[in-house]
C-alpha cells in the first residue's frame, strides 16, 4: 500500500540538556529509510525513565544535539528500505529505535528492531511494551534464569519494567513478591502478585532468605536490604544503578550481576506479541499525552509515581 510521505515533520527536540522546558515541537525533515530500515509513521511513543535521564544530562553529553527523544514506537510502515524482506509498507508494527528520534511524526527504525503489532491492543498499548517488557523478560529468564516454582522479589513492581516483570514471572509459574507503596497493594495482588511488601513500612521478616532471585528495578543508595531476601546461591539482578555491599553479598552466598542494556530483536518482541495475544501479559496505561505535551509526560515519568506506562499518541 503505498503511502504519501510528506518532506517535513513535526518533532519534539532540544538543543541543550536540561529540564522538560527545553523540549520543543519543531518542523524537521522527514528522515529516509536507509537499507534495512523501515521509515514508520508514528502513532504513538511510549515514555522510558532513559528519556528524561538523558534530556537532563544524566547520562553524559555524548548525545548529538539536536536530539528528538522517544526510543519505544509503534505505527504503520510507509516505506522500507532496500534488503528489507519482512515488512510492507502498511503493515502495523511496533519496535525500538536506535538511538531515540521516536516523539516525531515519522522514525526510521532498523527492520531487526521490529515487528508486526500485536492484533489484541491498540497502536498506544503496543508503544508502552518494548523497552519495559523486553527488560524484564531479559532480566528473569536470561540474567536470572527465572525458573518455574521459584521465588522472585521485584523491586518496583508498579513501575513500567516492574508490572510486566510481575506478569512474565507469574506466566513462568514462580511467586512473586513485588514492592511498591501502599496505594499499589491491590493492584499488584489483582495483576497477580503472590505477596505484596509495602517499602515505605518496616519489612515482613518472614521474607528474609526467601528468593532466588531479586529483581531491582528502583537502585540508588538504599538497596542494600535487597541482600536480605535472597536465599544463599541466589541472584540479584540490577537493571539501574545502584549501591550493593560486596561484603554483605559475599557473606550471604549471593551474587549481584550487571546492569545490562541487551538490543532487542524481532525475535523477542514476537515473544511479546505471543504473550499479549494470548492474554498472559496485558498493559497497565499510566496516562496518554498529546505530542505537544511531551514535556508533561517526562514530568510524570520523573516523578516515579507512574503505574505502569506513560505514552505518547501521536496520531
Ligand atoms: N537496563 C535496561 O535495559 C533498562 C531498561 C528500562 C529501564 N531501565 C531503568 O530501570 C529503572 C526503572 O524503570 P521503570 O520504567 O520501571 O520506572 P518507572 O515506571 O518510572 O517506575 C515507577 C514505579 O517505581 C515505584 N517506586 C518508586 N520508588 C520505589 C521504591 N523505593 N521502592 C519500590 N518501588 C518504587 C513506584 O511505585 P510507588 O508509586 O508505589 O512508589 C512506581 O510505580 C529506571 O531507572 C530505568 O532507567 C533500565
Amino acid at each position: 500500500m503505498a503511502m504519501e510521505i510528506p518532506r517535513k515533520m513535526k518533532a519534539i527536540q532540544y538543543s541543550t540538556y536540561g529540564g522538560p522546558d527545553v523540549l520543543h515541537c519543531e518542523e524537521v525533515p522527514v528522515p529516509v529509510a536507509g537499507e534495512n530500515e523501515v521509515l514508520v509513521r508514528v502513532h504513538a511513543v511510549g515514555i522510558n525513565p532513559g528519556d528524561w535521564q538523558i534530556r537532563s544530562g544524566l547520562a553524559g553529553d555524548r548525545f548529538k544535539l539536536p536530539y528528538i527523544p522517544g526510543w519505544d514506537v509503534s505505527g504503520v510502515a510507509a516505506s522500507v528500505g532496500a534488503g528489507v524482506t519482512n515488512f510492507s509498507p502498511g503493515d502495523a508494527v511496533y519496535g525500538m529505535t536506535v538511538n531515540s528520534g521516536g516523539c516525531a511524526e515519522y522514525v526510521v527504525v532498523p527492520a531487526r528492531y521490529l515487528a508486526l503489532k500485536p492484533d489484541s491492543v491498540d497502536f498506544v498499548e503496543a508503544a508502552a511494551l518494548p523497552q519495559s517488557a523486553f527488560t524484564a523478560w531479559h532480566a528473569l529468564f536470561v540474567q536470572g534464569k527465572l525458573e518455574t516454582g521459584q521465588t522472585v522479589l521485584i523491586n518496583g513492581a508498579a513501575g513500567g519494567v516492574g508490572h510486566f516483570a510481575v506478569q512474565l514471572a507469574r506466566w513462568k509459574e514462580a511467586r512473586v513478591i513485588g514492592t511498591a507503596s501502599a496505594r499499589n497493594e491491590s493492584y499488584l495482588l489483582d495483576l497477580g502478585a503472590t505477596a505484596f511488601v509495602d517499602y515505605t513500612a518496616s519489612l515482613p521478616t518472614e521474607i528474609e532468605r526467601s528468593a532466588d532471585i531479586v529483581l531491582d528495578t528502583v537502585g540508588g543508595e538504599k538497596v542494600d536490604w535487597l541482600l536480605d531476601i535472597l536465599k544463599p546461591g541466589g541472584r540479584l539482578v540490577p537493571i539501574t544503578w545502584g549501591r550493593y555491599s560486596s561484603v554483605k553479598a559475599a557473606k550471604a552466598s549471593v551474587t549481584v550481576q550487571e546492569v545490562q542494556y541487551p538490543a532487542i530483536s524481532t525475535a523477542y518482541l514476537d515473544e511479546l506479541t505471543h504473550l499479549v495475544n494470548g492474554g498472559q501479559l496485558n498493559v497497565t496505561i499510566d496516562s496518554v499525552f498529546p505530542l505537544e505535551d511531551t514535556a508533561k509526560a517526562h514530568e510524570k515519568s520523573e516523578s516515579r509515581r507512574a503505574r505502569g506506562k506513560i505514552v505518547i499518541r501521536v496520531l
